[in-house]
């Protein structure tokens, strides 16, 4: 239903480096006494939909509404009149006029921002093409339980794909004021408008983006190393990328550089012996479960945080 002073999550730039660690703060309470938020969005109903497939973050956001008094609807935009050719923007509307809330995975990030201008309720980014904020809520909530989000002279690279991911954790540890690596074919480039827009953040926020094309050198040292799918969703076509990404697998040769206590991370889902060998996925070094765990409690403190304050 209609608030007036609705806030979106569409992507961590509309979001302060204060906003984001009160966030992290609400959903690290939330994960110790659980019971004590189970009423904060009672009488709320809240849609999720996906026009992409989701295990973590549909599940994760159902329970989460669930465990928070809430209601979720789950919808199928293929069963919806979006499916016959109607309206983000029109269906937008209707939403306004059922719903507190609506959560949504799909192409364009420029669909959800029509959305968001379309009706008064909070939107938010399951993932787009060019986003996965949800996700990084829940990666600095992984570092920060590991006492490593704000470790001095902290080493964490990104290695892939430059996509969805990547991006979001871009804008993140620019926000919080951490360096970050990305470790890519040079081939494979940041978007220019991405890349504009944090040369002014980083300077703002005093933090350096390292862009290293050699796998080797980008392990070396490495107290965390973070890596997503080569393809993702939506790219399935681009089947030349996969024969570039291949010195970019993180495996036993590449950690051999990497230091003794490095910790691995993924957005899972993972391809196994592609991006990750199952070696190390499922070595000592990997957190890719609490992780991923983590995107249940990231997200019931950001919706604390858009609800209830
Ligand atoms: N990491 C993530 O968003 O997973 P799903 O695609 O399963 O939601
Ligand atoms: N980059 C991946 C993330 C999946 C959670 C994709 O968009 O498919």
């Amino acid at each position: 239903m209609k608030d007036n002073i609705k806030k979106d999550f569409l992507t961590l730039k509309d979001y302060s480096k204060k906003e984001i660690l009160t966030i992290l703060d609400m959903a690290k309470e939330i994960k110790t006494d659980p019971g004590k938020y189970k009423n904060i969005l009672k009488d709320k109903n809240i849609a999720l939909l996906f026009d992409k497939p989701s295990t973590r973050t549909r599940v994760s956001f159902e329970v989460g509404i669930n465990q928070l008094g809430g209601h979720c609807l789950v919808l199928d935009s293929k069963n919806l009149q979006l499916g016959r050719g109607e309206t983000y923007a029109d269906t937008a509307k209707i939403f306004e006029a059922y719903l507190d809330g609506i959560v949504i995975r799909t192409f364009k990030q420029e669909t959800i921002e029509e959305v968001s201008d379309k009706c008064s309720i909070p939107v938010i980014n399951a993932l787009t093409d060019s986003f996965h904020p949800c996700q990084i809520l829940a990666d600095l909530q992984t570092l920060m339980e590991k006492k490593l989000l704000f470790k001095k002279n902290l080493k964490f690279v990104y290695f892939g794909d430059p996509n969805n991911v990547s991006n979001s954790l871009l804008i993140g540890f620019t926000k919080l004021g951490i360096d970050i690596t990305v470790c890519c074919p040079g081939l494979l480039k940041i978007e220019d408008s991405l890349m504009d827009y944090l040369a002014k953040e980083t300077a703002e926020n005093k933090n350096t983006i390292f862009i290293e094309n050699d796998p080797l050198k980008a392990a070396f040292g490495a107290d965390v190393i973070y890596t997503d799918a080569w393809i993702s969703m939506g790219q399935e076509e681009d089947k030349e990328k996969i024969e570039m990404m291949k010195p970019y697998q993180v495996n036993g040769n590449l950690l051999k550089n990497a230091k003794n206590d490095i910790k691995i991370m993924h957005c899972l889902p993972a391809h196994r012996e592609m991006e990750i060998t199952s070696e190390i996925l499922d070595s000592n070094h990997s957190i890719v479960w609490e992780q991923a765990e983590n995107r249940l409690h990231a997200q019931k403190g950001l919706l604390r945080y858009l609800y209830y304050k």
